[in-house]
């Protein structure tokens, strides 16, 4: 079966630990667009230069930057195949693009999986991880930026019925496997 799903979660909450883990294991593409903006960056491409200092201070890039560049990754051949996005939707703007990009593709997401773990253990977790905005300032804002921008994507799902919260606060491999179980 075709796998399309979402995840969603605060900053540290292990969407790209658990996304890297179930992509390989379906063998679809894992789509972060974190990933591809300090990608973007480390390339100093325009869009990199764009998001760069965004990113650095914990805000959303804006909509404008990211909506294009997802639309041309999902019609891209290996997405043909399914995909988890990882870090997009981020507003409840881009969920609504999202679904009318999905229904020009003849696509529906199944699932939103929304990943969770209280907010110290988020804060641990990255401030040791020590990407450049990893900084604790930065984490807390984009907590912040989290609870009032991201949070409001989950009742959109809520609404649609697609919305599965697990928690993300225990081994990696015990997320990895309560995942996989809820949309079995
Ligand atoms: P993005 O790259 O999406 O970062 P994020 O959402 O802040 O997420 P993180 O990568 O920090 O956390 P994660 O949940 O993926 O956890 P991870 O698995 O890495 O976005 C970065 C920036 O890009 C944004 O601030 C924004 O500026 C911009 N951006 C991106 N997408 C955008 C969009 N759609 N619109 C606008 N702007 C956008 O794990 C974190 C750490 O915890 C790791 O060290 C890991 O080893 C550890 N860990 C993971 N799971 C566990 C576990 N179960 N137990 C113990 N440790 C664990």
């Amino acid at each position: 079966m075709i796998k399309r799903l979402i995840f969603l979660g605060p900053p540290g909450a292990g969407k790209g630990t658990q996304a890297k883990v179930l992509a390989a294991k379906w063998d679809i593409p894992h789509i972060s667009t974190g990933d591809i903006l300090r990608q973007a960056t480390r390339d100093k491409t325009p869009l990199g230069q764009k998001a760069e200092g965004f990113m650095a201070r914990g805000e959303l890039v804006p909509d404008d930057l990211i909506l294009d560049m997802i639309r041309e990754r999902l019609q891209e051949e290996d997405a043909q195949k399914g995909w988890i996005l990882d870090g997009f939707p981020r507003n409840v703007h881009q969920a609504e693009f999202l679904e009318e990009l999905l229904a020009e593709l003849h696509q529906k997401a199944d699932y939103a999986i929304s990943l969770e773990a209280p907010d110290d253990v988020l804060v641990e977790r990255l401030t040791h991880r020590g990407r450049t905005d990893d900084a604790e300032e930065t984490v807390r804002r984009r907590l912040q930026v989290y609870q009032e921008q991201t949070a409001p994507v989950k009742a959109f799902y809520q609404e649609h019925d697609r919305l599965k919260v697990i928690n993300g606060d225990r081994p990696p491999e015990a997320v990895t496997i309560a995942i996989a179980e809820t949309i079995a």
